[in-house]
């Protein structure tokens, strides 16, 4: 984008902002000139209210939003064109990992440097990445329910999990640098440094379908490992992912809280709801994302949906119906009785699915037509996974990593925000 005079510069901005609004179907009416003879918007209140929240939080105005939905927008046109840029990079599996590779500037022209400062990739460390959710957000480059997820510049340059199984499918759609083992002992042998950390640590003891042993239980404890990887790291962004239920808990919270910002980092938190960023499930989630002083403050990334609009399951797994079992794409499904505790709820077909949940043991929400519970690669969908990502285990495990994962839409959406605190 070329800066014009100063009329004309705020005109342009206007226009890609209008244009990228009405694409994501914020506005109510046809924009139109104001008395002042700039341009009017005219945006739907619930929105404006939303945005209004997320903005006094960040601390940032609603002039720098528009200047930032200006800017993504003139990004995504700059973006090259999906095809004739892809390699696939056939690893030791049958698979094929769709990877995109970014232009690099030859010239040392303003315009050349404003491209090698895009193409630049930022480090990311991740820890508990379980099959990849997060991950896979992060890097982008993917395709699910007929849209395109653009590649974003992160590297990961390490990984951790326990589970050996997610790390199977881990290693087969995002990077086979991850390490399998405890995290504690693995600590040591992290990068001394990276430009983003990420992890979702384990929630088992927070959830309300847990134990509640709160953030000092065997499991949720594991923050700590984190608060100790950032201490030794310093990266410019960090973020961690958890359940809902602890921010209902003060104590808690406030001792996750501080732990973080006892680092020297500004934090930034809040609850996301997955269906308002394009994932057709009602899932909720608290993300903490910690800034250095030296980067700029984090803005939450804008819905693109609410309630009247959020995707139905039928939506995205409407064309599934029909097709036969095949363990080879995981459509593969439970046959476990209608259980007298929990997972006998049946899907809506018009509605997003419920929370897609780890520790179900096969009693996984129902189809909302078929007789029968819903297959992996179903929830997969539910959760936002490309079908092209494809879970190595067997059932109940892959139930487990598709029910820990940050559904990759939502991941990316973040990714996009961290992004522009770097930029
Ligand atoms: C909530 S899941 C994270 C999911 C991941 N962020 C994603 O998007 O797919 C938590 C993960 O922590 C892992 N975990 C639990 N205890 C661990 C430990 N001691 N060391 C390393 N990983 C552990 C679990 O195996 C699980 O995959």
């Amino acid at each position: 984008m070329k800066r014009k005079s100063k009329n004309g510069w705020r005109h342009q901005q206007s226009l890609f902002l209008l244009r990228s609004l009405r694409d994501l179907r914020y506005i109510t009416h046809v924009p139109h000139h104001g008395e002042s003879g700039r341009i009017v918007v005219d945006v739907e209140p619930l929105l404006k209210r939303r945005l209004y929240a997320g903005l006094s939080l960040s601390g940032s105005t609603l002039k720098e939003w528009f200047i930032k939905a200006a800017e993504e927008f003139c990004d995504e046109k700059k973006q090259p064109p999906f095809s004739g840029q892809i390699r696939y990079d056939c690893g030791d599996t049958d698979s094929s990992v769709i990877r995109e590779e970014y232009k690099t500037a030859t010239t040392a022209t303003p315009e050349a440097n404003q491209n090698s400062k895009a193409s630049k990739k930022f480090t990311v460390i991740s820890m508990f990445s379980g099959c990849g959710g997060m991950d896979q957000g992060f890097v982008g480059g993917f395709e699910v329910f007929g849209r395109r997820y653009r590649s974003l510049p992160f590297e990961i340059i390490w990984a951790n999990d326990l589970n050996g199984e997610a790390c199977k499918t881990y290693g087969r759609n995002l990077s086979r640098h991850i390490h399998h083992g405890d995290v504690w002992s693995l600590l040591d042998f992290m990068p001394k440094s990276a430009d983003v950390l990420v992890g979702g640590f384990p929630c088992q003891d927070i959830s309300v379908n847990g134990k509640r042993a709160g953030v000092n239980g065997s499991r949720s404890g594991l923050y700590k490992a984190m608060v100790e990887a950032i201490k030794r790291v310093k990266p410019k962004v960090f973020v961690a992912e958890n359940v809902k239920a602890l921010l209902r808990h003060e104590t808690w919270l406030s001792q996750v809280v501080s732990d973080f910002k006892g680092l020297g980092y500004n934090l930034h938190y809040q609850l996301y709801k997955a269906a308002d960023y394009g994932v057709p499930q009602t899932r909720e989630r608290v993300l903490f994302v910690g800034t250095s002083i030296d980067v700029k403050s984090f803005v939450p990334p804008l819905p693109e949906r609410n309630a009247s609009n959020w995707m139905s399951v039928k939506e995205a797994i409407g064309d599934l119906e029909e097709v036969q079992e095949s363990a080879q794409v995981n459509h593969i499904w439970s046959r476990a009785n209608i259980s007298p505790e929990q997972g006998n709820r049946k899907l809506v077909s018009d509605r997003p699915g419920y929370t897609i949940r780890a520790e179900c043991h096969g009693n996984i929400q129902f189809h909302y037509r078929l007789a029968r519970r819903i297959s992996m690669r179903e929830a997969a969908r539910i959760q936002s996974f490309p079908d092209k990502f494809i879970f190595m285990s067997g059932l109940r495990e892959i139930e487990r990593q598709v029910g820990n994962a940050v559904p990759p839409v939502l991941a990316w959406h973040i990714a996009n925000s961290v992004l522009a605190c770097l930029l």
